[in-house]
């Protein structure tokens, strides 16, 4: 499906409204379905019929470029002949089970040549929380510690385990937290948390923070630090230089396990193959998910042979998991593995991330409701504002905004001032040079109708 001209949008007529199929669906399942949907499939009532590429379509025919690949999921996009074609034929051969498989087998062996060095063994899970709750098992399992710390804005998934390091207010009401976990502020390099100018002061400013919190508020018994190289629910933000070496150098120091949680930033997102690559950083354990299968529910914990080894997670049956590594999910790995690496997935990230990064600075010099634009490869943080007071855009322009990008025919997540672009890898120039039009136009009809320009 090529990308479309893009439509003028211009009149409150020309707002989003979903097709009467999709309506139609998506009010039947409402009824049962439980509330708690991601904002996306809530806010935009699609109900979907098939996507291909870079597009999705939904029931009543309508096609949208897709800037959001399921926040980071769709690695490849949507119905990769090649990777449709290994799992299916998987599929109708076996899909269950722990036993070793010709895919599972491939996929270890082709992962350990990629991943930073000595990281060689994997050990896999379906999702992404389950692998952190596993990653940090394992870093009991080494450690015989058991405190963990994370950072201000991170995000590590909604189990009991970790509901205490997501640093934001999403675990309010979900108390008691399970005890020994701290946090501690991340130095997001364009706004720093302690109000410092120069990224490098930023950097050692939160080291020094993170120093003193550990001395002062642990028991002296830490396990692990968790970070995301690049926070992805916090709105694509990027640590100041230097600091993520300065956390490996720290947790050495103090014998912790440095987690570096890649669920997003993991197979190229960030136009490298890992977000630690970045820094030249390798940690202990990485977290992997989303992009590893291509978009099947599948998970991973990596790590060194030494590690691994740890007991109890090292015992039989105590790293596995019921589904963890089954024929299917060691299929899809495999093959969105071949791809990636084949299609050089990771060189498309870095360039069509720095034409789309290029694109919106030149659409943020026309629209004053663009206030900041960052990325590294295809993972891209936009934050919108309101020029008339210079904060955050309120949260219902947002969704107009949203809905805007939706009516012609571009899905994004403007409905958060924190906008965030996580296209797919696969993405094409026209397709980037398409989307900004559309989004640019949207903005401009955004800004219009309420008096921001
Ligand atoms: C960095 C990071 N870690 C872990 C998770 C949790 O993954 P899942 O939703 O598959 O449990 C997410 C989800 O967005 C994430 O962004």
């Amino acid at each position: 499906m090529p990308a479309k001209s893009a439509a003028p949008v211009s009149s409150e007529k020309s707002r989003y409204t979903p097709g009467p199929k999709s309506r139609a669906l998506c009010e039947e399942e409402s009824k049962h379905i439980a509330p708690g949907l991601q904002t996306i499939a809530l806010y935009s009532q699609i109900a979907l019929e098939s996507g291909h590429g870079r597009h999705l379509r939904d029931l009543d025919g309508k096609e949208y470029l897709d800037f959001v690949a399921g926040i980071g999921v769709a690695a490849l996009g949507y119905s990769h002949p090649e990777y449709v074609r290994i799992v299916s034929e998987q599929l109708s051969r076996i899909s269950i089970g722990s036993f070793t498989s010709p895919h599972r087998a491939n996929f270890v062996k082709t992962l350990a040549t990629v991943t930073p060095k000595g990281l060689d063994r994997i050990q896999l899970y379906s999702s992404g929380a389950e692998a952190v709750e596993a990653a940090l098992r394992l870093a009991k399992s080494r450690t015989k510690k058991y405190e963990l710390i994370g950072f201000w804005g991170g995000f590590h998934g909604k189990t009991g385990g970790i509901l205490p390091v997501l640093g934001d207010s999403f675990k309010h009401e979900l108390g008691p937290l399970m005890p020994g976990l701290y946090l501690s502020p991340y130095p997001n390099r364009d706004r720093c948390p302690f109000g410092t100018k120069g990224e490098h002061d930023c950097a050692a400013h939160c080291l020094d923070f993170l120093r003193e919190l550990i001395k002062r508020s642990t028991a002296g018994a830490l396990a692990a630090v968790i970070v995301e190289p690049i926070q992805g629910t916090a709105g694509n933000v990027i640590p100041a230089p230097g600091w993520l070496k300065g956390l490996r150098a720290l947790t050495k120091e103090l014998g912790a396990m440095l987690i570096s949680d890649e669920m997003i930033t993991g197979f190229g997102r960030t136009g490298s193959m890992w977000g630690c690559d970045h820094e030249s950083v390798v940690p202990d354990i990485m977290t992997v998910g989303k992009g590893l299968g291509g978009g099947f529910p599948v998970s991973g914990v990596i790590t060194s042979s030494e590690i691994a080894q740890s007991k109890p997670w090292g015992n039989p049956s105590g790293s596995s998991s019921s589904y963890g590594g089954n024929p299917l999910a060691s299929a899809a790995c495999d093959a969105a593995l071949q791809i990636i690496l084949k299609e050089k997935l990771v060189d498309n990230s870095r360039a069509m991330g720095k034409l789309l990064v290029e694109k919106l600075r030149e659409l943020q010099s026309r629209s004053p409701l663009i206030g900041l634009v960052r990325g590294r490869g295809l993972m891209i943080g936009v934050e919108l504002v309101n020029p008339k007071t210079g904060k955050p855009l309120e949260s219902p322009l947002c969704r107009e905004l949203f809905e805007e990008c939706l009516a012609h025919g571009l899905l994004t997540m403007s409905y958060n001032p924190m906008l965030r672009i996580n296209p797919p890898l696969t993405i094409t120039k026209d397709e980037v040079l398409h989307g900004v039009e559309v989004f640019g136009q949207a903005l401009a009809a955004l800004a219009a109708r309420r008096g921001l320009a």
